[in-house]
């Protein structure tokens, strides 16, 4: 596979080197009193504010123009989403068969459809934002390119093709959720609700595919990991963004096989120092991902 990285560069793109150099990745730090306190005060706000709010609302984010139903997560007001979509923009995806996996308002796949993707899934296991996703696709021009379906993780989605990269912004937090739309926020107990992920996205990626997944530094990152490493994964940082209460991370995880992860680690390296001059030679393929039966509709092991 060609180099997917074409230009990691400027002052939002915080790429660690060092990580990628191989160094360990970071480790769950304890939460004291206080942080437990500072998190519990913001989740307060973001339910009662944001999450849990009653009318669709409008915004614009990553150079798009988003509607956004209720239970759906804001792409706007949760910094996470444009970062991440930021990142996407500085892929070449061309002509790559992708998924985004929690899509919400379908802000990252947008992104990877703006970047070339010959064909995006936006899977979410809320009906309401596999619906927000499609009209958003429809309102920004990218219909043809974006699909999206109601699924609990990829269980919707069918087995075959397999695909380039797999996107993923998950629910950052351990502990149950509220509702549907604190489904956005927390993942269940010890990350129940999206366990499964990694075993999943290593049955559907290509063998030299890759998974762009975000985390927070507020995450368990020790349990993260080990679901990473159980599902046969290596993972690498590809950015970290700090918003001084605490930072995302972007994961790049490839199969662990030596020869897909050199050609990565060449791709950030050289984008460090100036535009790469990566350009992706995958051929266009008109195959279908989905079956129209399995186009936003609702999974049958949906939580
Ligand atoms: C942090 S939000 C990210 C939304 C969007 N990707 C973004 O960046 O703005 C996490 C999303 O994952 C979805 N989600 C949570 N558990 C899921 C599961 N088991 N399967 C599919 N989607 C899930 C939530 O409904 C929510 O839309």
């Amino acid at each position: 596979m060609t180099e997917l990285i074409s230009n990691v560069t400027g002052p939002s793109a915080a790429v660690n080197a060092a990580a990628i150099a191989g160094n360990p990745r970071p480790k769950s730090k304890p939460h004291g009193p206080l942080r437990r306190l500072l998190h519990r005060s913001i989740h307060f706000f973001a339910y009662h504010l944001v999450l849990a709010r009653r009318n669709t609302r409008i915004t614009r984010a990553a150079g798009f123009r988003l509607s956004v139903r209720p239970t759906v997560f804001h792409p706007r007001y949760f910094l996470s989403s444009e970062y991440f979509a930021d990142f996407i923009s500085r892929l070449d995806l061309r002509g790559r068969h992708v998924i985004d996996v929690g899509t919400g308002s379908g802000i990252l796949a947008l992104a990877a459809a703006r970047a070339g993707a010959e064909y995006v899934v936006a899977a979410d296991i809320n009906p309401n934002a596999a619906l927000t996703a499609a009209e958003n696709a429809r309102a920004n021009g990218l219909a043809d390119h974006v699909r999206a379906l109601c699924s609990n993780l990829l269980s919707a989605v069918a087995p075959r093709p397999l695909f380039d990269v797999i996107l993923s912004s998950p629910p950052k937090h351990a502990g149950e959720p509220r509702d549907l739309a604190d489904r956005g926020w927390h993942a269940g107990p010890d990350y129940r609700d999206i366990a499964a992920l990694f075993d999943q996205a290593r049955e559907r990626l290509k063998p030299d595919g890759r998974v762009y997944v975000m985390v927070s530094s507020d995450s368990n990152l020790d349990l993260l990991s080990r679901l990473m490493d159980r599902a046969g994964f290596r993972a690498q940082i590809a950015l970290e963004r700090s918003i001084y209460i605490e930072s995302f991370i972007i994961y790049e995880l490839l199969a662990a096989q030596p020869a897909a992860t050199t050609s990565s680690i060449r791709a950030i390296n050289s984008a460090e120092s100036g535009p790469a001059s990566a350009a992706a030679t995958h051929s266009a393929s008109s195959r279908r991902f989905l079956t129209p039966s399995t186009t936003v509709s609702t999974p049958s092991d949906s939580a």
